[in-house]
């Protein structure tokens, strides 16, 4: 939010804001801020409706594909943030493009994406743990039109390949010695992702080994054994 600079009454604009908890955090500290979520899920649209139904100002929850023009006019906004969408387009530098179009002269951008193949999880023998963390970065499921478990890394890169002026790039590291809270989601992602994929009768393990990987994670949890780390990469930008 500090990096996002939103005036007190602005605009901002979350570009796959799914169930809106950058937007709620955004009402939370600018009661007069208009928010604008987009998001081509309209059961996450509904939670994030019902989250920000309190919000005094403008609220706009609005289903749209990314991967196409935002329906926003030219210089219209005064702040963008999006957190782990771009792995899901095929071109994410069409999406910045649009950015830098719907953002006002000295408008911020705020991009962040976890690495998913720099995912640290300690708990599984060593062998399985690599198997399942690449299968992890690499699995496509059907809901995403396209996935780069890289795109983290690769984040400051494209932001500086955009029209956009990159001015900040900096590491959150969530990490946890407990199977509990965001590691415990991220492990149950993992989990559900990969024996959806090997129901399909795709990726690179077996139902077995990922059952096998999440037992050892549990044992290695209950001995008190157990370590997570995710890396977000977060970068800021602006508009000339
Ligand atoms: C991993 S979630 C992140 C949600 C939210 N930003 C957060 O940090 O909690 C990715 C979101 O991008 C949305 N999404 C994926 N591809 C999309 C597309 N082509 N157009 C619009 N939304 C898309 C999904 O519906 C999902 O809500």
């Amino acid at each position: 939010m500090d990096l996002a600079d939103l005036p007190a009454q602005g605009r901002v604009v979350d570009l796959g804001c799914g169930t809106g908890p950058a937007l709620a955090a955004f009402a939370a500290r600018f009661p007069q801020a208009h928010l604008t979520g987009f998001d081509k899920s309209q059961e996450a649209l509904e939670t994030a409706r019902e989250r920000l139904r309190a919000h005094p100002a403008a609220v706009e929850l609005t289903s749209v594909d990314l991967r196409e023009k935002l329906p926003l006019p030219d210089g219209s906004v005064d702040a963008v943030i999006s957190s782990n969408l771009l792995e899901c387009l095929p071109d994410p530098a069409q999406l910045l493009n649009e950015v830098w179009r719907v953002l006002r002269p000295g408008g911020r951008a705020v991009l962040s994406h976890s690495d998913f193949d720099a995912l640290v999880i300690s708990g599984a023998p060593v062998g399985l743990d690599r198997k399942v963390g690449h299968a992890f970065a690499d699995d496509s499921p059907p809901w995403m039109d396209s996935s780069d478990g890289r795109i983290g890394r690769k984040l400051p890169g494209l932001v500086q390949a955009s029209s956009l002026a990159r001015t900040h790039v900096e590491t959150l590291v969530t990490s946890s010695t407990e199977l509990s809270g965001h590691a415990a989601r991220r492990v149950g992602d993992i989990h559900g992702a990969l024996r959806s994929t090997a129901m399909r009768g795709n990726g690179s393990v077996g139902l077995e080994e990922i059952d096998e990987w999440y037992s050892a994670l549990q044992q290695a949890a209950d001995a008190g054994l157990f370590f997570f780390a995710e890396t977000a990469v977060v970068v800021a930008a602006h508009r000339i």
